[in-house]
């Protein structure tokens, strides 16, 4: 059973308000390119329709808008507050991706720095099913393993400093996994917030879900994605196309 009693998740709560500050949209439009071209050069049908799991923000939607009619999820009233003020042309509503149903099938689906908060391989097998069940025959899903256990490193650590108006942030950012034998590692995020020459200093504490590559690949074509792995940035981090074929093929 996966210990959560670590997992705050603050950034995406009472500390929301500083998304806009210490994540830049600017910063998503390669990414956002990179899913538009992965969907284009996969999808069997035209693809028009996206369905965004776990869109955060708006960040990623702020590009992918301008190619595709947008329905997006997140788990946080918080975030989808943001998004909606960034992308009123998009159709956003709370959901989880590992139950979020819809009445109408779409094109293509796409989930990005929110499939890591999948701790348990039941919890992406979930995910999946919800690409899977939710895409039309033809249509393709996207995604990425930013960390897996072949390429994590213990003790990554980041820091920069972003402002806006009369607020900079300081953003302290470090991994760590205490537990190799379990499916989750830990990333602390120390804020040194500075309004008006007064210091508030606050923590963070995430979970997310560490898997070797082969469980990715493995559980994408239990539920019945046809899979190619692609590589995107510069760091290669492991990205897949998975198209839903027009015929269930039948499991033995
Ligand atoms: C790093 S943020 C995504 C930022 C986003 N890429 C953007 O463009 O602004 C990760 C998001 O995943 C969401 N999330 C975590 N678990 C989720 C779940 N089970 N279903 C839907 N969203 C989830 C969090 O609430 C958070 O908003």
């Amino acid at each position: 059973m996966t210990d959560t009693s670590n997992d705050q998740r603050r950034m995406y709560g009472d500390l929301a308000w500083t998304w806009p500050i210490v994540s830049r949209k600017e910063n998503y439009v390669e990414e956002a390119e990179a899913f538009r071209d992965a969907i284009r050069e996969h999808a069997l049908i035209p693809a028009q329709m996206l369905l965004h799991l776990g869109c955060g923000g708006g960040h990623l939607d702020f590009t992918l808008k301008r190619y595709f009619t947008v329905t997006a999820i997140d788990v946080s009233e918080d975030m989808l507050a943001l998004a909606r003020r960034l992308n009123p042309e998009v159709a956003y509503q709370p959901g989880d991706m590992r139950s979020a149903r819809f009445e109408q099938p779409f094109d293509a689906v796409m989930a990005g720095d929110s499939i890591n908060y999948m701790l348990t391989q039941p919890d992406l097998r979930a995910a999946f099913e919800t690409a899977y069940v939710c895409l039309k025959p033809g249509g393709v899903f996207c995604t990425y393993a930013e960390e897996t256990v072949e390429r994590f490193r213990q003790h990554k650590t980041d820091c920069f400093t972003r402002a806006q108006g009369d607020v900079a942030i300081t953003f302290v950012y470090h991994s760590y996994d205490p537990d190799q034998a379990d499916t989750t590692y830990e990333s602390t995020f120390v804020y040194l917030i500075r309004r008006g020459g007064q210091l508030q200093v606050e923590t963070d504490r995430h979970l997310s879900g560490l898997f070797p590559l082969d469980t990715w690949l493995r559980l994408l074509r239990d539920v019945g994605f046809q899979v190619a792995q692609l590589e995107f940035d510069e760091d290669n981090v492991p990205m897949f196309a998975c198209v839903k074929p027009f015929e269930e093929v039948p499991k033995c």
